[in-house]
């Protein structure tokens, strides 16, 4: 009855065309299945034909008899006695139930009557025995086919997770997780803490260091120094922002930003920085993912943990980044290149912090202005911080990413790192978001 329905008599098959009458093997079922064998009459006429007449129902009792009698081709396959209906009382009857019952798992060829999905009388037997093999299954370690049957199980998930974790396959972990917070979310849930837990654990990897520009210490300029480091703090300590540095041509933007990037490796963050290149053009997102591309190179498993439409989205901006498997090359939208870089982000922020610097955004292309500035205002994770130094106003929507940067609190809406100093000759509208160089005098 697992897998299929099939009855053997001395070891040869009842062949198909012996069972001319549903009602016949309804009724040889239902015996097999039940304990000893054997059911009262009631029983059986409510359970088979619970919407009959008690006479109809009485005459059907009596053809399914006959039938299955001549099917099994034994007058004592069916003996109604006493209010009581037996399967072949004077024969040995063994059922693969049973086998699997007594602890035979290679019993179990598939579920309790396929051909019999709706029956209500399967529906509580299948069940059950579906949930008991996947109990041995459990027991007996054998995950992949727990989630072969439940691709939501957790506890299941989790063992594969640790084991291509143990193998050295972290991306692998990573699909794995992913592939359940999948399911859950088909079903409306999350995953459970402790498997958040673990997929932290798994996929913890080594920081990407960005390379560092300029290594001569930075003399003076403590009040920028000391707000831009409070920045990193309160990043480090899950309260990101974003911060802006202005301020004219040499005055020493990359070098406020090359401490924020020294200190954030002090802080084991990653540190991810780009620039805008002037005689490069405004190549879209060239600074962007100049800064990505090392992480999604190095730490493969941080975009391997991603969606697909997000991994299709960033394999459109990072070199390192593949098309997935089966994803037609189309066109991407542009607020799902930005989503797809905030999740990422999300992900090595939840890691282990992280910095992304663009240096030079006033030679930066529009997009990624716009980006920047949607990291500024949407966010990517708690333990953040963007740096962006511009040496005048980008051509681009320069405004909105400072008055986001000014309104922020956390990383989701950035808040300005330091008060500026305004130098003596600019305009009396102060400019709070960015910390702003003066010239020393
Ligand atoms: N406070 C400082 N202490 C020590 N050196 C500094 C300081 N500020 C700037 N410098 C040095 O001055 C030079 C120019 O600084 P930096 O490149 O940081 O300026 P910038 O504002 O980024 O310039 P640009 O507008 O061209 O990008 C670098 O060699 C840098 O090391
Ligand atoms: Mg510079």
């Amino acid at each position: 009855m697992l897998g299929d329905f099939e009855v053997f008599v001395d070891s040869q098959p009842v062949p198909a065309e012996a069972w001319v009458q549903r009602r016949a093997t309804d009724l040889v079922k239902l015996l097999a299945l039940a304990s000893g064998h054997r059911l009262s009459r009631d029983d059986v006429l409510e359970t088979l034909w619970p919407t009959l007449s008690p006479e109809a129902a009485a005459a059907n009792l009596h053809k399914a008899a006959s039938y299955a009698r001549r099917a099994l081709g034994d007058r004592g396959a069916i003996v109604l006695r006493g209010g009581v209906i037996e399967l072949a009382p004077g024969a040995e009857v063994s059922t693969d139930v049973e086998r699997f019952e007594r602890g035979d798992i290679a019993a179990y060829r598939g579920d309790l009557l396929p051909n019999d999905p709706y029956a209500e009388w399967t529906l509580g037997p299948r069940a059950a025995l579906r949930e008991r093999r996947l109990e041995v299954m459990r027991s007996q370690g054998h995950w992949e086919e727990v989630l072969r049957e439940d691709p939501a199980d957790e506890e299941a998930n989790r063992a594969v997770m640790r084991r291509r974790a143990a193998s050295g396959d972290r991306p692998g972990a990573a699909r794995q997780f992913r592939a359940l917070t999948e399911e859950l979310s088909r079903l409306g849930l999350e995953p459970s803490a402790e498997t958040l837990a673990l997929q932290r654990e798994l996929t913890r990897g080594p920081p990407v260091q960005a390379t560092r520009l300029l290594d001569a210490p930075v003399e003076g300029r403590e009040q920028e120094l000391a707000s831009a480091l409070g920045a990193l703090q309160r990043a480090a300590a899950f309260d990101g922002t974003t911060l802006l540095i202005t301020g004219s041509v040499g005055i020493g933007k990359t070098r406020l930003l090359e401490a924020v990037l020294a200190q954030a490796e002090q802080f084991g963050f990653h540190t991810l920085r780009g620039a805008g290149q002037e005689a490069e053009g405004r190549t879209p997102y060239a600074p962007l993912a100049e800064a990505l591309d090392p992480l999604a190179e190095r730490r493969p498993e941080l975009v391997g943990a991603l969606a697909d439409r997000a991994q299709l989205a960033l394999s459109r901006l990072l070199p390192s980044v593949r098309r997935p498997d089966g994803m037609a090359e189309e066109p991407v939208e542009r607020r799902l290149v930005f989503r797809a870089v905030a999740e990422l982000l999300d992900r090595a922020a939840a890691e282990r912090g992280v910095v992304v610097a663009v240096d030079d955004l006033n030679h930066a292309d529009e997009a990624t202005v716009a980006l920047v500035h949607h990291l500024a205002r949407s966010g990517t994770g708690e333990r953040g911080l963007v740096v962006a130094a511009s040496g005048a106003e980008p051509r681009w929507r320069w405004r909105s990413v400072r008055s986001n940067a000014a309104r922020s609190h956390r990383w989701r809406s950035a808040r300005p790192a330091g008060r500026c100093r305004r130098k003596p000759s600019t305009s009396s509208r102060a400019r709070p978001p960015a910390t702003r160089f003066s010239q020393r005098s």
